[in-house]
């Protein structure tokens, strides 16, 4: 939401601040943003700080100002703000409390509205002077937004007395709040009176809108399985209560689906069929292990189906992290039993440990969090009864963005096999990926790249086992390296083997090898079961692309499967580090800082810089630094001391701005991008921003030159290529995104 934010003011940058909580593991929002981590899912210190901090911004707001109010499920806990009288450990106590008796989402609501300053409308009222606009991504069964986070921005009623009776209900002790509702509900004018007591302060000028629910997106994700060809059985978009017995019922509805085909439904014999639900389910906790509502259900499902049943489900909570332990969710099949029988999954759904069975059978959903809470996710794919493999069907040659599953990740593999390429998301750029054993997958790469067929290409395994096909230096040497960095960003230049294609290492006798660190890309791999070969996903010399939709711009016309990922969490593409001479040297700065190559190498030596390089011949390696200009916009660009910018006329109004320190003028109309001061941040947003302002086709994009501190030098690197020889690449090199397209044609 942080990043649509900004996007929407785009143009407007500069007279844009903010504060944005977001629980850990999120990311960091971006500039102009400040982010804020908050507990999640009991708050704790972190959320009393972010809770403050969301207050005090909102009390600076003065007639005039804006306030956009961004809300999604899930922020009940990441911000508080203790109301007097209680503390945040009393809070803290009355979360995990509530959550563990499993009380009703609305009912917990109810009862933080009343000793929480921030909730029930107490965001906007501190912001009252203002213009309060918020924007919802519904995470509650029936999207009522006073339910979202506990509605900040929506005004609600005062009722101690009911809060008091469902604490009673659902036998919840925390003797603070207890005394503090009790005290309100004898002051209040009517006792006996059971609903409100008194309406708080509608906030001034203010209103709220959903704008993404769990309908919308169950309804989306139905819609794609039916384009895939199965039929859709049922959508039941607000399933609660307990989870076990749900799931009883969802295998009552999976059986009766199998038994209208069993009694000769043609129509259904040979496809799959598909129950789709949302919603959010309830679990008693009262055994000792880990999960949540969803791998609960999961795992009820999957012991409520008979054994080895043509059933996959995939139960989840949309935002990345069911109740405790750290998955999402988990996938059910036929192949469920097979590492922890039923038996012994019987007794650890009874001990509430069904975060320990996907842990030990591997099939837990772990995705971090997504960013996006509309709750709980169900998918169940009943296929037809001897189900055929999965074939690789194309796209009508056109590239296609697929989010991952199972399913996504099988869809690759058999593109992969049948010779087709694959662009995967890595924790570094987007990389085009063929089979390394095929061939003519190989030079299709290079074909649809336009790259010269003697620049190598990156060897990328899921599994270090593989190492011993590519090269045979020695084990212990390589193995410092990969104990320390693998998965991640270093890619390891080594000896080749004699058996290697000349095609991957560009006639070298050397070979580059990595292990990404994205879990896509090792889900991909591991399923593959061999090494793919993997450039940047983008035409070559131009900006690698950092999402799913850039690589789609990059090649328009391919037809190519691109599994979206998420935007790149590096953002500059991986270090090289050369071990096959006398003492390591990086080839190409990137992800692995040369501080901490030097913690397990100390004579690592550092890259030479392209100018000072000698011009290539075929018996240097081909790295980056043999071509100057590479990682390039499409507008010129130059980068300018910060002190050049200040200088009045130093920039046009229509050139492209890329700042960090600086601030131009706030009447300035020109693209202009922001990006924080520290170099991990920066690199992450980079090429992001290099293509925003470049597809304005400015006549000159200007960055400001960043740190000189060796922490930055993969940035000064890619800044430094970007703006070499600037008009040496021709412009119709490259594809022009795809708006400029439609308008030419
Ligand atoms: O982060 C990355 O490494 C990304 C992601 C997709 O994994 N991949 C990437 O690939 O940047 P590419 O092809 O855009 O850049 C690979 C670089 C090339 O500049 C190439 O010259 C160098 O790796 N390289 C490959 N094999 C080499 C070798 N044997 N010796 C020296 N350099 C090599
Ligand atoms: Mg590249």
């Amino acid at each position: 939401m942080a990043h649509a934010a900004r996007e929407a003011y785009a143009s407007d940058l500069h007279r844009l601040t903010g504060v944005i909580v977001a629980p850990p593991g999120a990311g960091t929002a971006p500039a102009p943003f400040a982010s804020l981590c908050g507990d999640h899912p009991v708050p704790g210190r972190a959320s009393a700080l972010a809770g403050k901090a969301l207050m005090e911004a909102a009390g600076a707001t003065v007639a005039g100002d804006v306030v956009i109010v961004l809300v999604s499920g899930g922020g009940s806990a990441l911000a508080v703000a203790p109301r007097a009288g209680t503390s945040l450990d009393d809070l803290a106590a009355l979360h995990a409390a509530m959550v563990a008796r499993g009380m009703d989402v609305r009912d917990m609501n109810l009862v933080r509205r009343h000793v929480d300053d921030l909730k029930g409308g107490g965001l906007a009222r501190m912001a009252a002077a203002a213009t309060v606009r918020s924007f919802v991504v519904s995470d509650v069964v029936g999207d009522d937004p006073a339910d979202v986070a506990s509605g900040p921005t929506v005004a609600s009623r005062r009722e101690p007395r009911r809060a008091l009776d469902l604490l009673e209900r659902y036998g919840v002790e925390v003797a603070t709040v207890r005394r503090m509702l009790r005290a309100e509900a004898d002051a209040s004018v009517e006792p006996t009176l059971h609903t409100d007591s008194a309406v708080s302060v509608a906030p001034g000028d203010c209103l709220t809108e959903v704008v993404v629910s769990a309908s919308s997106c169950l309804q989306a994700a139905a819609r794609s399985l039916v384009d895939d060809g199965a039929v859709l059985h049922s959508l039941q978009e607000a399933v609660v209560g307990d989870a076990r017995r749900q799931a009883v019922d969802l295998a009552r509805e999976v059986a009766a689906v199998r038994k209208v085909r069993a009694n000769g439904a043609d129509a259904l014999r040979d496809v799959p069929v598909v129950l789709v639900s949302g919603g959010e389910t309830t679990v008693h906790v009262r055994g000792r292990g880990t999960g949540g509502r969803n791998q609960t259900f999961a795992l009820a499902l999957a012991l409520a189906l008979p054994d080895r049943a043509p059933v996959h489900a995939l139960v989840a909570d949309s935002d990345g992290l069911d109740g405790v332990g750290g998955a999402a969710g988990a996938f059910v099949g036929p192949s469920t039993f097979d590492v922890v029988s039923r038996a012994e999954a019987t007794a650890m759904l009874a001990d509430d440990d069904s975060g320990g069975f996907f842990r030990a059978n591997g099939d837990a959903w772990v995705t971090g969090a997504t960013g996006t809470n509309v709750n709980d996710l169900r998918f169940v794919w009943v296929a037809p009864e001897e189900a055929a493999p999965v074939e690789w069907t194309g796209f009508d040659r056109a590239p296609h963005i697929v989010t991952p599953s199972r399913w996504a990740i099988d869809q690759a593999v058999a593109a992969l096999r049948s010779g087709r390429l694959v662009a995967m998301p890595t924790e570094t750029v987007y990389g085009l990926a063929a089979r390394a054993s095929d061939p003519q997958a190989v030079a299709s790469i290079y074909a649809a790249k336009g790259r010269p067929s003697d620049h190598p290409v990156i060897v990328h395994v899921g599994d270090a086992a593989q190492l011993s096909q590519w090269t045979d230096a020695d084990a212990e040497l390589v193995d410092r390296w990969i104990r320390r960095f693998w998965p991640g960003p270093l890619t390891l230049v080594l000896p080749a083997r004699a058996q290697v294609s000349r095609a991957i290492t560009g006639g070298q006798d050397t070979v580059a090898v990595r292990m990404p660190a994205h879990p896509v890309a090792l889900a991909l791999l591991r399923a593959l079961g061999e090494a793919v070969v993997a450039p940047s996903a983008n035409r070559f010399g131009h900006v690698s692309p950092t999402t799913a939709e850039h690589v789609i711009g990059e090649f328009p016309d391919l037809d190519l499967l691109v599994l979206d990922g998420g935007p790149c969490d590096v953002g500059i593409e991986s270090t090289i580090l050369d071990l096959t001479g006398a003492v390591p040297r990086t080839l190409r700065p990137g992800g692995v800082t040369l501080r901490r190559l030097r913690e397990v190498e100390p004579t690592v030596e550092p890259t030479v810089e392209a100018a000072a390089e000698p011009a290539p011949s075929p018996a240097v390696p081909r790295v980056p630094g043999a071509l100057a200009r590479h990682y390039a916009p499409i507008s010129h660009t130059t980068v300018v001391d910060v002190d050049a910018l200040r200088r009045p006329g130093s920039l046009r109004p229509e050139e492209g701005l890329l700042c960090l320190s600086f601030r131009p003028d706030p009447g300035r109309e020109g693209p202009t991008e922001v990006l924080a001061d520290d170099p991990v941040t920066y690199a992450r947003g980079l090429y992001a921003a290099l293509r925003r302002l470049d597809a304005a086709r400015p006549p000159r994009i200007v960055v400001e030159r960043p740190p000189d501190d060796p922490a930055w030098a993969g940035i000064h690197d890619r800044l430094r290529r970007a703006t070499a020889g600037a008009g040496a690449l021709d412009v119709h090199d490259v594809p022009a995104p795809r708006e400029a397209r439609e308008e030419s044609m």
